[in-house]
C-alpha cells in the first residue's frame, strides 16, 4: 500500500480540486515519494449512524467501500485530504469519510487501553482545499475538522494548502504560480 494516502473528497472530474492534488501528487513524486489517490465520490460510503458498534471493536459495523478504506488508512504514513469548501466547511463526501473515522478512533481508545497503542511519530496529515470567494475565514471549518480528524488518529497535522477565488471546472489550471506552489508544496511532504 501506498505510504501517502490522498482522498479526493471533490465529486466534480477536472475540478480545481483534483488539478491540485494531481500537481502535489506529482510533487511528491519527483521527490520519490509512493502517492495513491482515492476518488471519495467513486465509492459507496454510507454516513456513520452512531450506533456504537465501534466502542466495543474498533471496527465500523457498516459493510461498504470504507472497509477497504480503513486499511490503506492504517498503513499509510502520511494522508492528505483535499477537499472544496461547501458552504464554509468540507463536501459531504469528505465529511462522511472523516465521520467513518470514528471506528479507527474508537480503535485507539481500546489499544490504549490495553496499553497496547503507538503512535508513529512520523504520521502526518495534510488539508488541500480550494473555494470560490476569498473570505479570510473561508477555510476555518475546514481546517478545524480536519486537524481534530487527524488527532484522533493520532497523525501530526503537517499543515495545508489553500486556494481562494477559483470557481470554475478546472480554473485553477490557468494559474501556474499556483500549480508550482502546490507541486512544491507535494516536494516538500516528501522531504520533511
Ligand atoms: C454545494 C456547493 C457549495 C459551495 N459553497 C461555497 C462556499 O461556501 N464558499 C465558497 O467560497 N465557495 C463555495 N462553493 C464553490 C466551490 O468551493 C468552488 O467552485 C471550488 O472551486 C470547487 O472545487 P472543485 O472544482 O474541486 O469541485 C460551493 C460549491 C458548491 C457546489
Amino acid at each position: 500500500m501506498a505510504a501517502i494516502l490522498a482522498l479526493n473528497g471533490s465529486p466534480r472530474r477536472g475540478g480545481n480540486t483534483e488539478l491540485l492534488l494531481q500537481e502535489v501528487a506529482d510533487g511528491a513524486r519527483q521527490a520519490g515519494g509512493d502517492i495513491e489517490i482515492i476518488r471519495l465520490s467513486d465509492l459507496t460510503m454510507s454516513p456513520c449512524i452512531a450506533c456504537g458498534g465501534c466502542d466495543r471493536t474498533g471496527k465500523c459495523v457498516i459493510m461498504d467501500d470504507m472497509q477497504g478504506l480503513y486499511d490503506k488508512v492504517q498503513a499509510a504514513q502520511q494522508i492528505i485530504i483535499a477537499s472544496p469548501i461547501y458552504f464554509y466547511a468540507l463536501s459531504a463526501q469528505t465529511k462522511i469519510f472523516i465521520d467513518r473515522l470514528q471506528a479507527m478512533w474508537s480503535r485507539k481508545q481500546l489499544l490504549r487501553a490495553a496499553k497496547r497503542w503507538h503512535r508513529d511519530p512520523l504520521n502526518r496529515g495534510y488539508l488541500i482545499s480550494v473555494a470560490a470567494t476569498s473570505g479570510l475565514r473561508i477555510f476555518e471549518g475546514a481546517v478545524l475538522c480536519v486537524r481534530y480528524a487527524y488527532d484522533a488518529l493520532g497523525f501530526e497535522y503537517g499543515g495545508e494548502f489553500l486556494a481562494r477565488g477559483f470557481d470554475g471546472r478546472g480554473e485553477i489550471g490557468k494559474d501556474d504560480k499556483k500549480l508550482r506552489q502546490a507541486v512544491q508544496f507535494g516536494i516538500k511532504i516528501v522531504q520533511r
